[in-house]
């Protein structure tokens, strides 16, 4: 008789954002003339640029002729693109990242979410709160996380650092020793992010007390600050305790194409043995390549126009998180984010609930949102609105809040 993982049913509830759909569809049924302003999930919307798609162009071709035709891609990724991952993401900002530890992949979830298996089951894991739910649901499945406290919301054998208004978001170093530490700057759902320093501290830290970080740099894009990394490599000592991973979906729209990467330097080494290694092992057996005509396009946000192309719609959704924010300022919120990310992180009004704040913007001005404590207990009392809607969209959302 076969056994399932029963880790899975230790998951409580459904994923978030089906809620969110539940809500809203069941709204939308009951209320069908009303006009809904969706600002919850964090899917872009903008059409992928000229660049990118006649590079998507030119590859098909290349398939639809036996003398250009290519089969199974490379499991690591084709040398062009991670030669260009290397020089434009790395080099270029003194980061002595080789194209041999660049591992190409169909995004930043799969591999934000696979990462863990290369770590034995007895590592405890230390995470922000809030923060984007694959790290901590990932290692569920995986049994690493204990039990469920349905009253807290917490793992018993996950270290949560809370990142609130009152630590200005900034994780404190935990008081229990973690061996597995996920950063993800800057932060999904609340738009802030470390300075460098700051940042350069938590590589000190880990390397320290012998932690591997999992840096989740999806949002990297959106950094407007000069004094905020764009990479942890460019912290000292990065290559010696952390992994990065990385999304085209963000930058330059592939949600829906997918297309990803994570560094693994040949630095990183346990007990002797290489985690570089291990990662090309496991993405050899169980991942088959990216597809040649999406690694053309990621090729091609590196070129000079695929890069002005990608600046350009970067710029349209922080247009959109500027007006969110001042919108939401001048509305008499208490709000955080939106200067190096596309998302605003608000404090919910009178002390409401995430929740309640999500059925009260949605019946009253027909705005989704996503509730704060669907990102983590420390969530509680906060919301997330995203910039990825249209400008239009952004503006009227504000009007209709200001109004309320
Ligand atoms: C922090 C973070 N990492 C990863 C992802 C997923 O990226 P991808 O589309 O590359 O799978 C998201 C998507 O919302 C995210 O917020």
């Amino acid at each position: 008789m076969y056994k399932i993982n029963t880790n899975y049913q230790k998951l409580p509830g459904s994923y978030l954002f089906s809620n969110i759909a539940k809500k809203v569809s069941a709204f939308s049924e009951a209320n069908p003339q009303a006009d809904i302003i969706r600002l919850g999930i964090g899917d872009v919307t903008q059409p992928i640029a000229p660049a990118m798609v006649a590079a998507m162009h030119k590859a098909v071709d290349e398939m639809a002729d036996a003398a250009t035709f290519r089969g199974y891609a490379p499991d690591l990724g084709y040398d062009f693109l991670r030669e260009a991952i290397v020089s434009h993401d790395y080099q270029a900002r003194g980061c002595d990242i080789h194209a041999d530890e660049i591992f190409v992949s169909d995004g930043a979830k799969s591999d934000s979410g696979n990462i863990q298996e290369i770590f034995s089951q007895d590592n405890r894991i230390a995470v922000c709160d809030p923060v984007y739910p694959v790290y901590v649901d990932s290692n569920v499945m995986a049994g690493r996380t204990g039990e469920y406290n349905p009253q807290t919301q917490m793992w018993s054998n996950v270290i949560y650092m809370p990142c609130t208004a009152e630590n200005h978001f900034v994780p404190e170093f935990p008081k229990e020793n973690p061996d597995i530490i996920y950063l993800c700057l800057p932060n999904n759902p609340t738009g802030t992010t470390l300075t460098r320093d700051q940042l350069q501290e938590w590589v000190d830290y880990a390397n320290k007390i012998g932690a591997v970080i999992i840096y989740d740099a999806a949002y990297e894009a959106y950094i407007s600050e000069s004094n905020v990394a764009h990479t942890i490599y460019e912290c000292e000592g990065a290559k010696e305790c952390a992994i990065e991973i990385r999304s085209f979906s963000k930058n330059a729209g592939f949600t829906g194409v997918r297309l990803g990467f994570t560094v693994v330097p040949k630095e990183l080494v346990c007990d002797g043995v290489s985690l570089n290694s291990m990662w090309a092992r496991r993405h050899g057996t169980k991942f088959n390549g990216a597809p040649y005509i999406i690694q053309r396009a990621g090729e091609a946000v590196y070129s000079a126009e695929g890069q002005a192309q990608v600046k350009e719609q970067v710029g349209y959704y922080m247009n959109n998180a500027h007006t969110i924010y001042t919108g939401l300022k001048e509305a008499g919120y208490e709000v955080y984010g939106g200067v190096n990310a596309p998302y605003i992180w608000l404090k919910t009004p009178d002390h409401m609930t995430s929740w309640d704040f999500f059925d009260f913007l949605l019946e009253k001005a027909n705005v989704v949102g996503t509730p704060g404590s669907g990102f983590g207990p420390s969530g509680e009392g906060y919301f997330r609105l995203t910039a990825f809607g249209s400008h239009e969209n952004s503006v009227r959302a504000l009007e209709r809040i200001k109004a309320l």
